[in-house]
């Protein structure tokens, strides 16, 4: 099939945006920004799209597959949390902290739980990186069983002690029983970039991130 695209036009900057309500608040950034692209938007199921006057290209993709895209330099920039750049440790450079997208990385029970920490820890969770990595710091044994979402549910059929998961505003903990124990990590969106396109297209992804940091820096001050 013919999409109409050069995916190797050197004077483009390919951008990998998260599929969902994070990229759609990301790309409305990116229209103030000064790259706008309005067909994105559009709900039909197309997922490339360009602004020639910009020299934009943007890519619909699944969040977890944004550092594949950028690392790899079929992106030259992206927007990823950062529970998923955790979770990847792709090799990229993290340019900014786009203060959008925010909420934790926390252990989470059901109420009343208590731990015994001589009894290795079962775990369930769709992060098993950020899981071993905070509870190896801890010399801790644990057991993880990794799932793919509703993780809430695994210590409500007794299939974990715990979950490590994203909590943002507590619901869905509160209304399944559970509560959250630990906070591991703050997450927040960032802008990533790729290494060699951070060498040979500096200039493009610099202006790109400099229209970012004022977006942010415009809404910090209006809050
Ligand atoms: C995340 C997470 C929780 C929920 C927490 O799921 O896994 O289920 O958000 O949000 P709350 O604290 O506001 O209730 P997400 O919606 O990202 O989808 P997923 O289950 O497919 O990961």
């Amino acid at each position: 099939m013919n999409t109409g695209f050069d995916p190797v036009a050197q004077d483009f900057l390919n951008v990998a945006l998260p599929k969902g309500r994070l990229g759609e608040r990301v790309y409305a950034m990116l229209a103030q920004a000064g790259y706008p692209c309005p067909e994105l938007l559009d709900p039909k199921r197309k997922l490339i799209f360009e602004n020639p006057e910009a020299k934009v290209r943007y890519f619909w993709v699944k969040p977890s597959d944004v550092p594949a895209y950028v690392e790899r330099g079929a992106a030259d920039v992206g927007v990823a949390g950062k529970d998923i750049l955790l979770e990847y440790a792709p090799s990229v450079y993290e340019l900014l902290d786009l203060n959008i997208g925010k909420c934790r990385m926390c252990v989470a029970a059901l109420e009343g739980f208590r731990d015994d920490p001589d009894r290795r820890l079962r775990v369930a969770t769709e992060f098993p990186r950020i899981a071993r990595s905070y509870y190896s710091a801890q010399s801790r044994d644990i057991d993880v069983v990794r799932l793919h979402g509703s993780i809430e549910i695994a210590p409500i059929l007794g299939l974990t002690d715990v979950i490590v998961d994203i909590v943002e505003t507590g619901t869905t903990l509160r209304e399944n029983g559970l509560r959250p124990y630990e906070t591991i990590v703050e997450i927040s969106a960032r802008l990533i970039a790729n290494k060699v396109s951070y060498k040979f297209k500096h200039e493009a992804i610099q202006a790109l991130f400099e229209g970012l940091r004022e977006q942010v820096a415009q809404k910090e001050a209006a809050q």
